[in-house]
C-alpha cells in the first residue's frame, strides 16, 4: 500500500467560489484522491481556507465584521458547500489557525539564520488619519493614463495598466477618504530567493514527468528578465501573521504581519497538524518530515495556472533554504482556465454559476461529471449551457442512468429483484468483457497519470459499451425463445452496473453509492481480472430497484439558468 499526500490550492476566505475556482483545484485533486484510496492506497488529502491579505480585511470590512468573525463565518459557508460537492478533505483547515502562526513565525526563524531574509527599507504611503500604512489596495485616485478616477493603488481597472500608488493623481485612502497622505520610509523582510535561483532550477529540471503548463510557467519566472528575485514577506496590515523570528520578536518589525503568500502555502504542513489535533490523525510528521517516515511518501498538489510561480519558486525557497527535512511536492498537476458563455467568470460581477448556486440547481454528481469531463487541461475550457444540457442527458442520463434503468426494471419483470441464473456467455459476452479489460486497463493508466478529460472519456466509453452492448443482446426479445440466455444476459447486465459503481465513484460518488445500495454491496473492490470482477454477483443475489439516477435538463430550464447567472449576483 503505497502512501499519497494530496493538496489542494487552498481558495481565499472571500466570497464563494465559481465554479472555474473549483475544476481548477479542489474537484481534480478529490477525484485523484477517491480514485487512489478506491485502489487502497493509505491517502492523507488536505484542504484549508486562505484567510490572510488585504481582500479577507475589504471583504470584512464591507460585510461591517470584525475580520476574524467574518472568517469563521465564512470557513464554515466553505465547509459546507465543499461538503456539498462531496470534496473529501480528510481535513479543511484554516491558515489563520495558531498552527500556522507558529509554523510560519518558525520558517521566517530559520530562513533569518541562514541569512537568507534580507531587511530592506522603502517608501511607502502613511495614513495619518487612519493611523496606518496604505497597501495598494487601500489607496485610489485618478489614473495617469486614462483619466478614470477610482483606479487602484496597483492597477487601474478601466485602462489596465499597472500602476504604483505614487503615480495615482489626488490619491486618497479607501478607509477613511483622507486625502493627507504622506510617503514614509519602513523597513520590509524580504526572502532571498535570488541566492537559491541555481538549486530550484536543478530542482525543476529534475522533474521531467511534470505537466507542461507547469515546468514552462516555472522556467518563464526562473529565466525572465532578471531571473528569480527577491520578495517582500511582510505587509503592514493588522490582520494577518505578526512577524516573529520564531517565539521571538523582531526588532524593528513591530506591527507588521508576513505576507499572505508567505503564510498560505506552509498551511499545507500545519493542516497536516490540525488534523491532528481535531482527533482525525495521529501523527502529522510521517506525511510531512522525510526524517520521520515522509520519505515514502508521493505528494501532488493541485492548482489554477496562476498559482504555479508560488508553488514552483517560492514555496520551494522556503522549504529547500530552511535546510530542514520537509517534504518536498512531487508531482503538480496545473490547470488553465474555464470561461463562462464566451466571457470570464467574474467574481466582483457575479457573472457565471458559483458553487452554493450551482449546487441549489443540481445535485453535485451533475456539476462534477460536467467540470471533470471538461477539465481546461490543455487549453481554456468553457462552460455553455448548451454543451452542460448536452453533456448531462446524454452521458449520464442517456448512457449510464438509461443503461441502470432498462437492466434493473427488466429483470424485477421477469425474474423479481434478485440475480437469475441459468445460460452461460456466448460470443458476444466474451468479446465485451475483452473489450471492457482493454479499457479499464487504461482507464487506470490514465487516471494514475492524472489525465482527467481523457479518463472521463475511457469511463464514458465503459458505460457506453454496456448499453450497445444490452441493445444488440436484446434480453426483451431473446426472452421468449430462450428465458435461460435473457438470464445470462441480466446476470452480465447486474455485474456491470456493479463495475460502474466502483470505476465511477471517483467522478459522482452519490450515484455510485445510490448503485452500491441497490446492488446490496458491502464494500466497492477495485476490479482486478475483468472476467472474475464480472461475475462477483452470482445468481440469487438480491437487489432493489433504484430511483431514475439523472433527469434530464429542459430547454426551458437550460434558457431560464442561462438568464439567471448572467449578470449581477445579489
Ligand atoms: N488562495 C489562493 C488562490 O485562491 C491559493 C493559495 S494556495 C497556497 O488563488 F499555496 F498558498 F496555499
Ligand atoms: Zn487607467
Amino acid at each position: 500500500m503505497a502512501r499519497h499526500l494530496i493538496t489542494s490550492a487552498i481558495p481565499y476566505i472571500n466570497g464563494i467560489k465559481h465554479l472555474g475556482n473549483l475544476v481548477g483545484s479542489q474537484l481534480p485533486a478529490d477525484l485523484y484522491a477517491r480514485y487512489l484510496r478506491g485502489r487502497g492506497n493509505e491517502v492523507l488529502f488536505l484542504c484549508a481556507t486562505d484567510e490572510h491579505g488585504t481582500p479577507a480585511e475589504l471583504a470584512a470590512a464591507k460585510a461591517g465584521k470584525p475580520v476574524a468573525e467574518y472568517c469563521a463565518e465564512m470557513h464554515e459557508v466553505q465547509a459546507g458547500i465543499a461538503e456539498g460537492f462531496r470534496l473529501s478533505f480528510d481535513h479543511f483547515g484554516r491558515s489563520s489557525s495558531a498552527r500556522n502562526h507558529a509554523l510560519t513565525q518558525h520558517f521566517a526563524g530559520v530562513l533569518a539564520e541562514k541569512g537568507l531574509i534580507r531587511e530592506v527599507s522603502e517608501t511607502q504611503m502613511y495614513s495619518p488619519t487612519d493611523g496606518r500604512y496604505l497597501p495598494d489596495r487601500y489607496i485610489e485616485g485618478t489614473c495617469p493614463n486614462c483619466g478614470f478616477d477610482s483606479a487602484r493603488g496597483d492597477q487601474c481597472d478601466n485602462c489596465t495598466k499597472q500602476l504604483d500608488p505614487v503615480d495615482l493623481i489626488n490619491p486618497h485612502s479607501t478607509i477613511s477618504g483622507a486625502t493627507d497622505l504622506e510617503m514614509r520610509e519602513t523597513k520590509h523582510l524580504y526572502l532571498c530567493q535570488s541566492v537559491m535561483k541555481a538549486e530550484i532550477e536543478a530542482w525543476i529540471d529534475s522533474k521531467t514527468d511534470w505537466p507542461v503548463l507547469t515546468t514552462s510557467i516555472a522556467k518563464k519566472w526562473l529565466n525572465d528578465g532578471d531571473g528569480l528575485q527577491d520578495r517582500g514577506i511582510t505587509r503592514d496590515l493588522d490582520w494577518g501573521i505578526p512577524v516573529k523570528k520564531g517565539d521571538a520578536d523582531w526588532p524593528g518589525m513591530e506591527g507588521k504581519v508576513f505576507y499572505v503568500w508567505f503564510d498560505a502555502p506552509i498551511e499545507y504542513i500545519a493542516c497536516a497538524q490540525e488534523w491532528v489535533d481535531a482527533g482525525k490523525g495521529e501523527d502529522w510528521a510521517r506525511w510531512w518530515r522525510t526524517d520521520k517516515g515522509a520519505q515514502d511518501v508521493t505528494y501532488t498538489q493541485f492548482m489554477g495556472k496562476d498559482n504555479v510561480p508560488f508553488h514552483t519558486l517560492t514555496f520551494p525557497a522556503t522549504i529547500l533554504g530552511s535546510g530542514e527535512p520537509w517534504k518536498l511536492v512531487d508531482y503538480i498537476k496545473s490547470f488553465n482556465y474555464l470561461n463562462y458563455e464566451g466571457g470570464q467568470f467574474s467574481t466582483s460581477r457575479g457573472r457565471g454559476v458559483f458553487m452554493d448556486q450551482a449546487l441549489e440547481v443540481l445535485p453535485s454528481d451533475y456539476w462534477r461529471w460536467w467540470l471533470l469531463s471538461h477539465a481546461p487541461e490543455s487549453s481554456d475550457a468553457e462552460f455553455t449551457w448548451e454543451n452542460f444540457q448536452a453533456s448531462v442527458n446524454k452521458d449520464l442520463a442517456d448512457v449510464l442512468g438509461n443503461f441502470v434503468s432498462r437492466v434493473t426494471k427488466f429483470c424485477r419483470s421477469k425474474f423479481g429483484e434478485v440475480v437469475p441464473e441459468g445460460g452461460a456467455h456466448g460470443a458476444a459476452e466474451e468479446a465485451l468483457i475483452a473489450e471492457l479489460s482493454d479499457r479499464v486497463r487504461r482507464y487506470e493508466t490514465l487516471m494514475d497519470a492524472m489525465e482527467v478529460r481523457k479518463s472521463a472519456q475511457e469511463l464514458r466509453a465503459i458505460w457506453a459499451a454496456g448499453n450497445e452492448y444490452l441493445q444488440s443482446a436484446a434480453p426483451w426479445a431473446v426472452f421468449k425463445e430462450d428465458p435461460a440466455q435473457a438470464a445470462a444476459i441480466v446476470r452480465l447486465s447486474l455485474n456491470l452496473i456493479r463495475l460502474y459503481a466502483v470505476l465511477s465513484a471517483p467522478f459522482i460518488p452519490d450515484t455510485a453509492a445510490v448503485l452500491k445500495e441497490a446492488l446490496k454491496l458491502d464494500g466497492l473492490d477495485w476490479p482486478g481480472d475483468l472476467p472474475e470482477a464480472l461475475s462477483a454477483l452470482s445468481a440469487g443475489a438480491e437487489f432493489s430497484v433504484p430511483e431514475n439516477l439523472f433527469r434530464k435538463i429542459t430547454d426551458e430550464e437550460r434558457e431560464d439558468w442561462q438568464k439567471r447567472f448572467s449578470g449581477k449576483r445579489d
